[in-house]
Formats: C-alpha cells, sequence, structure tokens
C-alpha cells in the first residue's frame, strides 16, 4: 500500500500505481456453521518497468493463510511472509502472467466489526468499502486494483437456500450431504470493495424491468424470512430510480439480475455492490403501521442512491480513496435531483440545507475539518462524513448552476464516455467539463482543496436619486484545523431583485462582471454591481435555493427580510429569510443570558410565521418547514462560543410557546383542515398534509400546556407517522404525564417484535430534553432488547443520546461526556467504526463554556488515554483535541 510506515499516515502526494497488475479473480467460499474457507486464485502480472526483485504484497487484516501456491507449486516457508495483516512473496514471476492460489479460513460469526465476512440473524454478508475485502483474503485492496470476478459459494441448503454475489448467476447445482452451491459471474470489472456474497434463509420479492434499449432485467429484494411483505416501496423506489437515470443522465441498467438485501446489522445505511446491493434493513423494510413519512423519503433516497452508484461509483471508480467525493457527492447529488423530481423541489432543497448546516457546518468549522478532497488520513472510515458527502455534492450542485442544465449534461455525457471502466480523480471529472463547455473551472477547483465554510458579506446601497442600486459582494475564509488555504473560490450566486409586486425585475448589471442570467460568478474576493432604472427600490433576494454552501452575512432589514418572506418567487429564499430572522433572534435572545425569554421573537416575527402557515397558496410540506424552529444545536452552531446549552433549551422553547399562544386559532384550523380521512398514503403531498397537522399539535398542546390532544392522537392514530408524532409531543413535552409513561409502555407491547419500531423507542426516550435523561440512557442500556451488537440500537440510544440531547450530554457535572466515554470504551472493542462515528459527537466541544468545556477536554484526554485503542476512534480523539 502507501507508505505505512509513516505512523500510518497515508498521503495523496505518496500515490503510485501497484507493482502487479491483477488481471481475474476466482474464489470458491464454503460456508459451515463456524467458519468460511475460502479458495481464492489471481491472474497477476508484474507491471512493465517495475524491479525484477520487487516482492507482491498483498493486504491483509486478522487473516489466517491455510495454503498458498504459485502457478500450481505450493510455496515454500521461505518463499513468503505471512502475518494477519500482510503477505509478502519474495519471489514472483518477472515477465510472465502467474497463478497465485490463496486459502484462509475466517470465523464470520465472531466478526464483531461487521466488516468482510460475518453474521447477522444468521445470514452470511459481507461489507468490503472501504477496505473489508482484506478480512476476507490477502488482496491488492486498493479502489485502483479492477477485475472481473467469478464467485462459487458452497452452503448447507436448509441453513442457505438463497447463495448470492456479484453479476450473473450462472450456475447451482447439489453437492450431497445436504449442501449446494452457485456459481456468479461479474464481468465488469470492479474494485474488491465492491465485492458482496450474501447466504442465508431469505425470502424475496421480484419484479421484471426492461430498459430503455429493451434489456430485460431481473429485479428481487431479500428480507429475513417474514418480512418480504414490508419490501414493496423499497422496489418500487428502485423501479422509479432507474427510469429516472435512463431519462435524467441516460445511464441504463447492464447485468441480468439487480438484488438487493436487507441486513439487520450494518454498520451504515447501505452499499452499492455490484449488481447486490445491501442495505441496512432501516432502509428498506416499511409500512404504514410501523414507518413514517420520514422513513418513507428515507428508502427511496437510499434505493436510488445506491442504485445510481451503478454508473457513479462502479463503471467509473475512484483511483484512491482520497478522492472519495468523486461517487460519493456526485451520487447525493444525483440522489437529491432525483427526489426532488419525485417531490417537491423547494421542501427538498430545505430539508437538504437544515441537514448540511446542521451535520456539515459543525464539522467544516471544527477540530475535524478537512476538504472535500483530503490530502492525508490515517483511517479512511472516518472519512465517510458530511463534507465528503453533502458539501462534496454542494460543489456538484454549483457546477451544475456555474454551466446550466445543458452544459451540465454535456460534461456528464463525455465522463461517462471517457471514464467508463476507469478509476478516476477529481481532475478528470472537472477536465470533462471543461473540454465539453469551454468553461474555466480552476476557481471551482479550489473547493475541493480548502477546508472551512466561506463567508458571503453583502452589502447593498440603493439611491433613491439616481434609482440606483449598489451590491458589493466579498468572500473570506478563516484559517482552521486543516490548515489549508484560504483562496478566492467561485461562488455562484442565485439572486433576484423583487419588485414590491412580488415580481422579479429585470436585473442586468450597467456594471460590475460576471452575471449570466439569475447568477452572480464570484471569483474574486470581492466585486461590486450596479442595477439601474429600477423604478423602486428592490428587494435584494440573494443566495436563492443556497446557490453555495456559504455562511451568509448580510445585514438586511428585518423589513426587507419579513417583505420577501411574503414576496419572493424564490419559495426557498422565502423560507430562509423566515429561518434567518427567528435563528438571530434566538442567537440575541440566548446572548442576553436568556432572561428575557418571555418572547425572544419579535411579534412581526410570529405574524409573518403564523401567515406562512395559514397561506393556503402554499403546499402543506413548505408551511410545516415554516413552522419548524432552529433545534437547539442550530442555535448553539450560530452562537458560536460560550455556549449554554440550558439557556438555548430556554430560548428555543420560549419561541415555541410565543408561536403557539398567538397561533392558537390558526393551530386549530389546520388541524381540522389537514386531518387525513383517507387510506395512506406515503406520497410526497399526503405526507406534507400529515407534517402540517403533526405541527399544529404540537403547537396547541404547548398553548394549552395539556397532552390530552395529543393523548387522543397517539390512541386513535392509523399510521406510525400520526402515532409517532403524538408520542413525540407525550414523552418530550410531558415527561412526567402518567398519560406518557403509559403511551410509552403501549408502544412497546404493540411493537415488541419489531426491530426497528423499538428502535424509535429508544431513541425517543434518549432525547428527552432534560438533563435526568441521562439517568434514563443508563437504564435503557440496561434493558433486556439493548445490545452492543447492533448498530441501530447502538445508535439509537448511545448516538441519539450524544448528538440529540444537548441538554443531558453536555451536562455541567460533566456526567453525560463521562458515560459515553464509558461506552465507547467498550464499543471500541466490538465494533470501532460505529465507536469512531459516535465520538464525533465531542467535536464542538470548544465552542461551550468554560465549564462544559473543561470537562469535555478532560474526558476526551482520558479517553485518549486508554489502552488499545482502535486507530478508527483513536483518530478522532486525536484530531479533536487538536
Ligand atoms: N458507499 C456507501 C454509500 O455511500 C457507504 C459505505 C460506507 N463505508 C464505510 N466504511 N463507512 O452508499
Ligand atoms: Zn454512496
Amino acid at each position: 500500500m502507501l507508505r505505512i510506515e509513516d505512523g500510518q499516515t497515508i498521503r495523496l502526494e505518496d500515490y503510485r500505481p501497484t507493482d502487479f497488475i491483477l488481471h481475474c479473480v476466482d474464489m470458491t467460499v464454503r460456508l459451515f456453521e463456524g467458519r468460511a474457507e475460502i479458495d481464492t486464485r489471481l491472474v497477476l502480472e508484474r507491471r512493465e518497468g517495475v524491479a525484477e526483485d520487487a516482492p507482491l504484497v498483498l493486504d491483509g487484516d486478522e487473516l489466517t493463510l491455510t495454503g498458498l501456491a504459485l502457478d500450481g507449486a505450493v510455496l515454500e516457508a521461505d518463499a513468503y511472509t505471512a502475518t494477519p495483516d500482510r503477505l509478502t512473496i519474495r519471489q514472483a514471476p518477472a515477465r510472465d502472467r502467474f497463478l497465485l492460489d490463496i486459502a484462509t479460513r475466517t470465523v464470520p460469526e465472531e466478526n464483531t466489526k461487521l466488516m468482510g465476512l460475518y453474521r447477522s440473524n444468521g445470514i452470511w454478508c459481507t461489507q468490503c468499502e472501504a477496505e473489508g475485502f482484506r478480512r476476507i483474503t490477502y488482496f491488492l485492496d486498493r479502489p485502483d486494483v479492477l477485475a472481473p470476478y467469478r464467485v462459487r459459494i458452497e452452503a448447507d441448503r436448509t441453513a442457505a437456500p438463497v447463495l448470492l454475489s456479484n453479476g450473473n448467476p450462472t450456475e447451482s447445482g447439489d453437492l450431497g450431504d445436504g449442501r449446494h452451491y452457485a456459481v456468479w459471474d461479474d464481468p465488469f470489472n470492479k474494485p474488491a470493495y465492491l465485492f458482496a456474497l450474501v447466504a442465508g434463509d431469505l425470502d424475496s420479492i421480484r419484479e421484471p424491468f426492461t430498459t430503455a434499449s429493451g434489456k430485460p432485467v431481473e429485479l428481487a429484494v431479500y428480507t429475513e424470512k417474514g418480512r418480504a411483505g414490508q419490501a414493496g416501496y423499497a422496489m418500487d423506489a428502485l423501479k422509479r430510480s432507474m427510469v429516472w437515470d435512463e431519462r435524467r443522465f441516460g445511464r441504463e441498467y447492464d447485468l441480468d439480475v439487480f438484488n438487493i438485501v436487507a441486513i439487520a446489522d450494518f454498520n451504515m445505511g447501505a452499499m452499492e455492490n455490484k449488481g447486490l446491493n445491501v442495505f441496512n434493513h432501516k432502509y428498506v423494510l416499511l409500512d404504514p403501521q410501523t414507518a413514517t413519512d420520514a422513513d418513507y423519503a428515507g428508502v427511496e433516497t437510499v434505493i436510488a442512491h445506491e442504485y445510481f452508484h451503478n454508473w457513479t461509483g462502479n463503471r467509473i471508480t475512484c483511483r484512491d480513496w482520497f478522492q472519495l467525493c468523486l461517487k460519493e457527492g456526485l451520487t447525493v447529488y444525483r440522489d437529491q435531483e432525483f427526489s426532488a423530481d419525485e417531490r417537491s423541489a423547494t421542501v427538498q432543497r430545505i430539508g437538504a440545507v437544515r441537514r448540511l448546516k446542521a451535520h456539515q457546518f459543525p464539522e467544516d468549522q471544527g477540530p475535524l475539518q478537512h476538504p472535500v478532497r483530503p490530502t492525508e488520513y490515517k483511517e479512511i472510515n472516518n472519512f465517510y462524513t458530511a463534507t465528503i458527502y453533502d458539501k462534496g455534492a454542494e460543489i456538484v450542485r454549483m457546477l451544475a448552476t456555474i454551466l446550466g442544465e445543458d452544459g451540465f449534461r454535456k460534461g456528464m455525457d463525455l465522463y461517462f464516455e471517457r471514464h467508463d471502466g476507469d478509476a478516476a480523480t477529481i481532475e478528470d471529472y472537472l477536465a470533462c467539463f471543461e473540454a465539453a463547455t469551454g468553461v474555466d473551472l480552476s476557481h471551482l477547483a479550489v473547493w475541493y482543496n480548502q477546508a472551512g465554510t466561506p463567508t458571503l458579506s453583502v452589502h447593498e446601497d440603493y439611491d433613491a436619486g439616481t434609482d440606483r442600486l449598489t451590491v458589493t459582494l466579498r468572500q473570506s475564509l478563516e484559517p482552521g484545523a486543516a490548515g489549508t488555504r484560504t483562496d478566492p473560490v467561485h461562488i455562484p450566486i442565485r439572486f433576484g431583485l423583487v419588485g414590491s409586486n412580488g415580481q422579479d425585475k429585470d436585473a442586468v448589471p450597467t456594471q460590475g462582471p460576471d452575471v449570466e442570467g439569475d447568477v452572480i460568478h464570484l471569483t474574486e474576493a470581492e466585486t461590486t454591481l450596479v442595477f439601474e432604472n429600477l423604478g423602486e427600490r428592490p428587494y435584494l433576494s440573494i443566495l436563492r435555493d443556497f446557490s453555495a454552501p456559504v455562511n451568509l452575512d448580510f445585514a438586511q432589514s428585518e423589513a426587507d427580510r419579513l417583505a420577501l418572506a411574503r414576496l419572493d418567487p424564490n419559495l426557498f429564499n422565502r423560507w430562509s429569510v423566515l429561518n434567518d430572522l427567528i435563528g438571530e433572534a434566538m442567537v440575541r435572545a440566548c446572548r442576553a443570558g436568556g432572561k428575557e425569554t418571555a418572547s425572544p421573537l419579535p411579534a412581526e416575527i410570529v405574524d409573518a410565521v403564523l401567515a406562512t402557515a395559514a397561506d393556503p397558496a402554499l403546499e402543506p410540506a413548505f408551511r410545516a418547514q415554516a413552522l419548524a424552529l432552529p433545534a437547539e444545536p442550530d442555535v448553539a452552531r450560530m452562537l458560536g462560543r460560550d455556549v449554554d446549552p440550558q439557556i438555548v433549551h430556554d430560548v428555543v422553547d420560549a419561541a415555541r410557546r410565543a408561536i403557539s399562544t398567538a397561533g392558537v386559532q390558526v393551530f386549530e384550523r389546520l388541524a381540522a383542515e389537514m386531518a387525513t380521512v383517507q387510506a395512506f398514503s406515503p406520497d410526497a403531498e399526503s405526507a406534507g398534509r400529515r407534517a402540517l397537522a403533526n405541527a399544529a399539535l404540537a403547537y396547541l398542546t404547548a398553548a394549552t400546556n395539556d397532552p390530552a390532544a395529543a393523548e387522543a392522537q397517539y390512541a386513535s392514530a392509523s399510521n406510525m407517522t400520526d402515532r409517532l408524532a403524538a408520542l413525540g409531543i407525550l414523552v418530550h413535552r410531558f415527561p412526567d404525564a402518567p398519560a406518557s409513561q403509559a403511551a410509552l409502555d403501549d408502544f412497546y407491547r404493540r411493537f415488541e417484535t419489531d426491530e426497528l419500531v423499538l428502535d424509535k423507542w429508544f431513541a425517543l426516550q434518549a432525547t428527552v430534553p432534560r438533563p435526568a435523561t441521562l439517568e434514563t440512557v443508563i437504564a435503557l442500556t440496561g434493558h433486556a432488547r439493548f445490545s452492543m451488537r447492533n448498530p441501530n440500537r447502538v445508535r439509537a440510544v448511545i448516538g441519539t443520546f450524544a448528538a440529540g440531547n444537548q441538554l443531558a450530554f453536555h451536562r455541567p457535572d460533566g456526567a453525560g461526556y463521562r458515560w459515553v466515554a464509558e461506552r465507547l470504551v467498550e464499543l471500541d472493542r466490538l465494533n470501532p467504526q460505529i465507536a469512531a462515528r459516535i465520538a464525533t459527537t465531542f467535536r464542538s466541544w470548544r465552542s461551550f463554556e468554560p465549564t462544559r468545556r473543561g470537562q469535555a477536554e478532560a474526558t476526551l484526554r482520558q479517553l485518549l488515554e486508554t489502552e488499545h485503542l482502535s486507530t478508527d476512534l483513536g483518530d478522532i480523539l486525536g484530531r479533536s483535541l487538536k
């Protein structure tokens, strides 16, 4: 691999191709209770120009070698060195292709890291991205080593009637003794991280699909026994994704089969293995009784995301892991566009921007910041981050904004044409767009290399005498923990000059360069634009649709923003001006010490929120967004330093009460109007009505300070969205009411057998906003249904507590920090990837007031002293303290 000796740090600048070329892979995997035997045959060849005495070095991870032969001859013990994490063959043939046969043996049942081959509820499955294949066999385990694979699986027919791998099924049969086999052939070159194997007693649903050019494909979704009835929506989302990618990007599916498998124990959301996507069952299994509207939207997005990877990730993969955003940022952009087309584009964009600000902004503004294309890492699994995924998607979105729809499509077409079958880089990607459109993207490229969120400062000046509007735009970037440069980048700024009639004026500047249609191209540190003959002072609507991932610094008057909240033809900006006004008012109230919390929101802002919520011309989902206040962590982020979570909580609570008391009539009307009588349908429009009705219910119970309405809805709910919304109000707002405990108990009894619903039951209790919830989560980890071995359960209790309970995790006595730290030590021994992920919840520790900051630092320092920490957790802790 790349320079491992240097204290584990892998550097982009050290990239060089492998000494050996891999031509093909042939594997036989024999599965037994308690062990797996893996025979791997590789066809290899020394690359031209590589020294004849250069050894062949293969990656391993906790492996046991049981056999080794070169061109059919067993290798003598002095011809190689095998350790659990490396196999070195001293003398490989100098010129010709040669065969290497490697036999390894593993114990999938004991693989608690859930990387490589493991067993989940009796099902054998694999996860190889990023470096899991080396836990199955010794290999050149890096994304630029591509080959076709043939895989034969053998297993007991009763334990595993279903045997799946990548590619197309070619052969199957009986082996006697109750055993059988299947052979899979994947003709497409792929890196090992896309390898997959599944074997088990699974149910499935199947559907035929015909691609645009007439190729038949057999689609299947596999689940644990008895759960296939919950896979219908996933199948539907898959078919819609396939059609969308044909229409929008001209991309068709390429194998005879496409299989999805839902697994209960899974480290991440899902994985795009070629022809065999493996999913956390959370992103497959659904029905109205057990899943919320948010769950439906999540399944649709993740199904689409993994399917879209077939072209952006699989047909064209990454040269090295530094290029991870090449497939992830691009594929997130594609799934966002899909959801925007399938649902409401504005509401989808609001959701994406909320998530970006909640997850990526704090990452980019704290010690774990890194550029979208990092230049070094210690543990690649720690780089599957909001920055790589979501900021990576924002860069692709800016590219599309800069080039326009046609130019962007031309560049994508060229990318698919030029690089099909390649392991590519960001430079390769950008070069296609430059070649296809002639546009200079050098300032856009800078986004990939610089960490941190740039600030876009806007200053406007209207002179009534001359009817001239002068707009000055400035960009700046603070140096941060990553130590990257702070050069100006290309910021595409979508804008409009809104007249008092609510229409955009013709906005062609008479001075100032680089405006194309409704996009200002800011590529320098500063620019000034002048608009003339406007007829009146317009309202400046800036950064429409959040056209760039920046902090907007614009002291726009409250009056102008309230006018835009009513008038702006760009609906996204109607939401964002209002949301910013609310956020800024909350920040002011927090800075004042939370003393005047009677109402942190001026009456005009409350009125604007209520007017938006009540406006029948707007879609219900959008109106529900207007009612969703900034959450406590959002306010903490806006405060930036010396955060006191108790004050933040009180201010957010007071803002909620201010809206609820002023809006009782509006909410009563909405609750009645939005109540659905028809049978449940998961479509976006129906989901929007439920969201608005449930927002109204939450405000109504706050106004009356009476849980009765929530209690009634809990009891009569006909779907999980309404039931969980009611339960959430009861448990979070009335934690001590007898009705709340009764409802929690009822919920448990109703859904006891459904692990995914139990996760909701655990998570809801872990997020009750009060310091004493620490005692609740301590009890929950002792619950019979809690397990440290199921990542979903760990995330539901420990993860949501640390990430979603600001009051209790950040208790001033430090007990929240210490408890999470102790769990991390336990978890690290079982599953370092999950431990490292949950440890990132400490990342903003420096932004809290001195008492908490001191407690957090002491806890982190002590944790870092723990013996035998994994590289994963050690890396996160080390960087967090930097
Ligand atoms: N490629 C997968 C996806 O985005 C995620 C894999 C995550 N791997 C990891 N080691 N965290 O769909
Ligand atoms: Zn992905």
